[in-house]
């Protein structure tokens, strides 16, 4: 580690320590400490995940370490601020929730804001820019935290959103990871290799969500993992699950509600095709084998095959039969 890189690892912990301080203890954080509670965020849970509210204010944190002496040059390669078109800094973060990201040692490295108000026209979520001490694709959200459950439970749950692994911790789910709005990067899957081969993906319940799903069961294909699926009903993410179901319900999907990903794969496939319309059953039929005929184990194999073969009323022959001929053509 270089001398910038300590510099900005100091700025980025001093930074989450004051923009904590200014949610809990002064008035100015007032907003945001009632919007947090509204969304059953409880001081707890603020403190056990550093969150804080960086104020509507172009140059609190510019002044914050000017008065430390902080080089212009550091102050720019920090990331914590933007420039104007006259070149000047000012703060990058304004009116925002903000939530601290940590690499895999609990280091601060980075930040992502969350807007308050519902019509604001930016982004939800603001997220720093890479620099020295930050890069996206390599850091896991709440990975440091979540290590131990991550080995004690020897799976790690792969959320969507921030909100979603606070609330799963809050529910005694301690083993969430997210992703910071991307699909799973190679150094991320290296990173999880080191301390579980289960991974299981619990995206939120909506359209979006479920697309993620397929398009990340069909992509991550990495041999050193197994993955499952935990499907959250109502078209609801995990937090709006957790809350408006409560903690036994979501704890009981996270222990029972694992599914394999063929079986995911084929309710996905369910949902896609109007299985009333002959067309579609005959589509239906052809993709899912597709899918069966990737699985390694006969039993499962043998499995899904019946499955299919009841629900589109033809023999496990045909089908069976159906994926020789598909084995012969993949080889
Ligand atoms: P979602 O749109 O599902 O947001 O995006 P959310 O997590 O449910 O947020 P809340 O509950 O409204 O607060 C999932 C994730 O995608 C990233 C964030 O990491 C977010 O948690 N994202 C989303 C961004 O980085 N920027 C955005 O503007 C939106
Ligand atoms: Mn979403
Ligand atoms: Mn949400
Ligand atoms: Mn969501
Ligand atoms: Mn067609």
């Amino acid at each position: 580690q270089n001398s910038d890189s300590r510099t900005l690892l100091k700025m980025y912990e001093e930074t989450a320590k004051l923009y904590n301080h200014i949610l809990l203890k002064t008035e100015n954080g007032s907003g945001a400490l009632k919007y947090l509670n509204q969304r059953e965020i409880d001081n707890d849970l603020i403190k056990t995940f550093n969150l804080g509210y960086a104020p509507n204010n172009s140059d609190l944190l510019l002044q914050f370490f000017k008065d430390r002496s902080i080089s212009e040059d550091i102050l720019r390669k920090s990331g914590l601020f933007a420039e104007n078109e006259d070149g000047q800094l000012f703060d990058r973060f304004r009116d925002r929730m903000m939530v601290p990201i940590t690499d895999e040692a609990g280091n601060v490295v980075a930040f992502s804001g969350r807007i308050l108000d519902k019509n604001a026209s930016t982004a939800k979520y603001l997220n720093s820019p890479e620099t020295e001490i930050f890069s996206k694709s390599k850091v896991l959200f709440n990975l440091s935290n979540a290590k131990k459950s991550i080995r004690d439970n020897q799976n790690v749950i792969l959320f969507e959103g921030f909100m979603d692994v606070l609330s799963a911790y809050k529910a005694g789910v301690k083993n969430g990871v997210a992703s910071m709005g991307t699909s799973l990067t190679d150094q991320q899957l290296y990173t999880l290799s080191r301390l579980t081969n289960q991974i299981n993906i619990c995206y939120d319940g909506d359209d979006p969500g479920v697309e993620a799903t397929y398009r990340a069961l069909t992509q991550l294909s990495d041999e050193r993992f197994t993955y499952g699926v935990i499907s959250v009903p109502d078209q609801k993410d995990p937090d709006e699950y957790i809350r408006s179901e409560g903690f036994e319900k979501f704890n009981s999907l996270v222990k029972n509600g694992v599914q394999t990903p063929i079986s995911f794969i084929l309710n996905y496939f369910r949902r896609h095709y109007n299985l009333n319309n002959e067309h579609d059953q005959l589509e239906f039929l052809n993709q899912s084998l597709q899918e069966i005929v990737k699985l390694s184990s006969p039993v499962e194999i043998d499995m899904y095959v019946g499955k299919v073969a009841d629900e589109m009323n033809v023999s496990k022959e045909s089908i069976n039969k159906e994926l020789d001929s598909l084995r012969r053509s993949n080889a």
